[in-house]
């Protein structure tokens, strides 16, 4: 039996029921509800033309209002969420909103096609900011996934300023609470339409036996993959299981040494406690890995599940032990990060499997770890090499040494021969040059649109030399990372 997709939209609650569920949000509004405020640009998440702001309940029932790509995004996941568009930010009477006036205050906006999207992202900000005036960095971070070709994003930095000095409009989160609270299903939904099938389990019960019993379905998390799949491959799916309403796949709990992170924690939530723990090591990969769009839709879970060879996380989980949970009807599997990727995009997991988490060792005295993302851009853009080293050294003496690449292999990959090379050796730069010479016979990168065979493998060994500047005894980085580790300790 199919149920409606209900959502709030423009104050009301809004129903779908004809709708394809591989349609994509920015097509139900432009298509069929003719707001064409918001644009598209890509339909791939890079540009930021199609942003929306989706409001959803979280598992502790408070309201939590994201920044999205709308173009990759698919309607039915919209199910007991907010929708607001740019067309939301005109106030009752007419007049602008504070975001809307700054940017015509500080010229931010020139042939207009990218600032429905600025506008969205900014208010985004702006929710979060209660009157604060952001600082440069967040201000960064939030226009992210943004592009704009002509204003050359000054005046538009400076509008996320000025919107803070502007008379405050305040949103009505007691209200749209209420609303989402009506909309909250506590059981199994499934939408049909056009001979497709959405799936929505609650429970974990319900997704594993869902699993079980459509192992040729599409698991859909934060669809920040699966989305391209449909706008870009224009793959047909056998069936949708959606995991965005799974509770129990939304923890993050620290216990044994370990941080276990829920498959459906958003890759900005889980880089956040990582980063809580690996302030200096993965800072500057957190804020480098997409957009916060991306990083607010998309999980942890899914990049893993995923696999890519360039993905960002594998590296350095796999560099950490990291290891990851598997559940279906028949019990739970716990397996070492590395031993999940077969081949390419061939992974270790049954049919009726999914990951239940992640866990990522925290902090160990003696291990330097260090994480380098390579691309053309710094922000928003997908690797050409990632770089990943946990080296446990007792006095200088390199005693454990764990080295995974991504981006010079069809999986992400260790460095076996590096890494025995290395074992028991002093951390010098003898030993660094063998170890650079060998990571030539532990890999043989592919040519492609990011990079050449050879700057892989040049950058490769250049990365494990910046590993050993940083980490060597007499290095002043070495120090401030023993500093940072004992102020936690
Ligand atoms: P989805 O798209 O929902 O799913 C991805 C895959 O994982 C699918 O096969 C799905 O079936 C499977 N899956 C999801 N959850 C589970 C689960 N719990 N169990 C089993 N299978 C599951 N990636 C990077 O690494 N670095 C980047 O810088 C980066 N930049 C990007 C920029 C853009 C513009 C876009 C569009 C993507 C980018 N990505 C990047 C890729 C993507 O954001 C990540 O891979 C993301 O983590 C995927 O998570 P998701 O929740 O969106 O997964
Ligand atoms: Fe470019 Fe959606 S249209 S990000
Ligand atoms: Fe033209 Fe931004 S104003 S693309």
């Amino acid at each position: 039996m199919s149920e409606p997709i209900r959502f709030y939209f423009r104050g009301a609650v809004h129903e779908v029921r004809d709708a394809a569920p591989t349609q994509t949000v920015l097509q139900h509004l432009r298509e069929d509800l003719h707001c064409t405020g918001t644009k598209e640009g890509c339909a791939e998440g890079d540009c930021g033309a199609c942003t929306v702001v989706v409001g959803a309940l979280g598992a502790d029932g408070q309201l939590e209002m994201k920044a999205v790509n709308s173009c990759i995004q698919l309607t039915p996941t919209l199910d007991g969420k907010a929708l607001f568009t740019v067309e939301d930010l005109q106030q009752p009477d007419g007049a602008l909103h504070p975001v809307q006036q700054a940017l015509v205050e500080c010229h931010g906006s020139q042939c207009g096609f990218c600032t429905p999207g600025f506008a969205m992202s900014l208010w985004g900000m702006y929710l979060k900011q209660e009157g604060r005036r952001p600082e440069r960095k967040e201000i960064d971070d939030c226009l992210s996934g943004n592009l704009c070709r002509c204003t050359g994003y000054r005046p538009i930095i400076d509008a996320a300023g000025r919107m803070t000095e502007l008379p405050r409009v305040e949103f009505d989160a007691a209200h749209v609470t209420s609303q989402l609270a009506g909309l909250k299903r506590d059981a199994l939904a499934i939408y049909s339409a056009q001979g497709q099938t959405f799936m929505a389990p609650r429970t974990l019960g319900e997704l594993a036996q869902l699993r079980a019993e459509h192992p040729r379905a599409t698991l859909l998390a934060g669809s920040t993959d699966v989305g391209l799949w449909i706008t870009k491959q224009m793959r047909d799916l056998e069936g949708i299981i959606y995991l965005g309403h799974v509770d129990a796949l939304k923890f993050v709990r620290e216990a044994d040494g370990l941080l276990d992170i829920g498959a459906g924690v958003s890759l900005e939530d889980a880089y956040n406690a990582l980063c809580e723990h690996y302030p200096q090591e993965l800072g500057e990969l957190r804020q480098r890995f997409a957009s916060l769009p991306i990083r607010q839709a998309g999980t942890l879970g899914g990049n893993v599940a995923n696999g890519s060879p360039i993905g960002d996380s594998m590296p350095w989980l796999i560099a950490l032990s990291a290891q990851v949970v598997l559940h279906s009807v028949r019990g739970e599997r716990v397996l070492a990060l590395e031993d999940l990727y077969l081949d390419y995009m061939k992974k270790d997991l049954a049919a009726d499997e999914f990951v239940l988490s992640v866990r990522v060792p925290l902090p160990r005295p003696n291990v330097a770890f260090r994480t380098y993302k390579l691309a053309k851009r710094f922000d928003q853009d997908i690797s050409a090499v990632c770089a990943a080293f946990a080296f446990t050294l007792d006095r200088g003496v390199v005693t454990g040494a764990r080295i995974a690449f991504g981006g010079m292999a069809g999986t992400p990959k260790r460095a076996a021969r590096a890494e025995s090379l290395l074992a028991g050796r002093r951390w010098d730069e003898a030993a660094l040059a063998d170890a650079m010479r060998a990571l030539a016979e532990d890999y043989a990168p592919l040519s492609d649109m990011r990079a050449s065979s050879e700057y892989r493998m040049k950058t490769a060994q250049n990365l494990l030399r910046r590993f050993w500047l940083e980490t060597r005894s007499d290095a002043p980085l070495a120090a401030d990372a023993v500093n940072a580790f004992a102020c936690r300790a």
